[in-house]
């Protein structure tokens, strides 16, 4: 991981062509990274705003890798900014975006419905080798192949990335029941090529890590709740006194507290083994912030107000 952070092609990876579904701020960072490590890539959005937004996110974030990368050297930095941002070719066709993809990853709204149909439409349009990956982080990976036949079901996982996805170095690599061994080993092998560290884990809620950070999140809420300290403190601590980069409600805020109740009501209602379980019950304060559309960093107020300045 270490030698390939300095960014060097990704001739070791079996793949080689990208197509990247979904040109939100996860799938622009996808798209990202995996240009920067030289991989072919097409960004494909049925939106030419959304496409438009996800050039910008790169572009923004290509350049702040630049300036650490070339420190002295502005007309260098933006000559790579340049070529990284050229090996992305946005598209609003889904069927022309695919064709001559060797993996596809789908970063798209977390809408069961949707995604099923995507998957459909992707494993009819791509290469019968290309493996079909999701970026879900909610979504049973069996029930969005639930569709497919079985030959594209054992090429379909979950490659699950972390925002911001230039910056967090894990990817966890989601074996369905129905994956084959070798498109894991080859979506290990595309992890380890974008200079990221994979986790291969089960299709169980949350995998790995929201399991874990979802409870923690959800507990620090009602915290709150029950008075035993204020937002702003509790964040202190677990930055200070745990060494979280991040507080529980700067990351509540920063995921966006809709995406959180988004998760936790489902899970709560019908996640595998976790119906009912109360670490994700409805929390009458997340509730009343994401009614009134404070929905976190992106709506300007969640816990924090964001109003004044962009960072808190
Ligand atoms: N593009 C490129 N680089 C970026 C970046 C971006 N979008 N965002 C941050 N960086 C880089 C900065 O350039 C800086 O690099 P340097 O250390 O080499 O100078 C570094 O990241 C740190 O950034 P800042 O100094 O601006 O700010 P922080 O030190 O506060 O770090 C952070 C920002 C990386 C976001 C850090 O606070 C962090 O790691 N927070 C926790 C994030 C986290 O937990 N993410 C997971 C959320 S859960 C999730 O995504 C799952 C989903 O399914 C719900």
């Amino acid at each position: 991981i270490v030698a390939r952070a300095l960014y060097s092609s990704s001739a070791s990876s079996p793949i080689k062509r990208v197509a990247v579904v979904g040109g939100g701020q996860m799938g622009a960072g996808i798209a990202q990274v995996s240009a920067t490590f030289e991989h072919g890539v097409t960004l494909i959005d049925v939106n030419a705003e959304a496409l438009e937004r996800g050039q910008k996110y790169m572009a923004k974030s290509l350049a702040r890798v630049a300036k650490k990368k070339f420190p002295a050297e502005p007309n260098v930095a933006s000559d790579w900014v340049e070529a990284v941002l050229g090996r992305v070719r946005p598209t609003t066709s889904l069927s022309e975006g695919v064709r001559s993809a060797d993996l596809v990853v789908e970063a798209v709204v977390e809408n069961i419905g949707v995604k099923q149909k995507l998957f459909g439409d992707i494993a009819q349009a791509a290469p019968g080798h290309c493996l079909l990956a999701s970026n879900t982080s909610s979504l049973p990976i069996g029930r969005i192949a639930e569709h497919l036949d079985a030959e594209a079901k054992a090429r379909t996982l979950g490659l699950h990335f972390f925002n911001p996805v230039p910056q967090m170095k894990l990817v966890e690599v989601v074996r369905a029941e129905h994956t084959g061994a070798q498109a894991i080993e080859s979506a290990v092998a595309f992890v380890e090529s974008i200079g990221k560290a994979p986790a291969v884990c089960k299709d169980t809620p949350g995998f790995i890590v929201n399991r874990l950070l979802l409870p923690y999140m959800m507990e620090a809420i009602r915290l709150l709740e029950r008075g035993a300290a204020e937002a702003r403190d509790i964040d202190t601590a677990m930055k200070l006194g745990a060494g979280y980069p991040m507080g529980p409600f700067e990351l509540c805020d920063y995921v966006g507290l809709d995406t959180l109740k988004f998760i936790t009501d489902g899970w709560f209602k019908e996640g595998d083994g976790l119906r009912g379980d109360k670490a994700f019950a409805a929390s009458p304060k997340l509730d009343e912030l994401v009614a009134a559309g404070h929905l976190g960093v992106k709506s300007g107020r969640g816990f924090y107000d964001y109003s004044a300045s962009k960072k808190k």
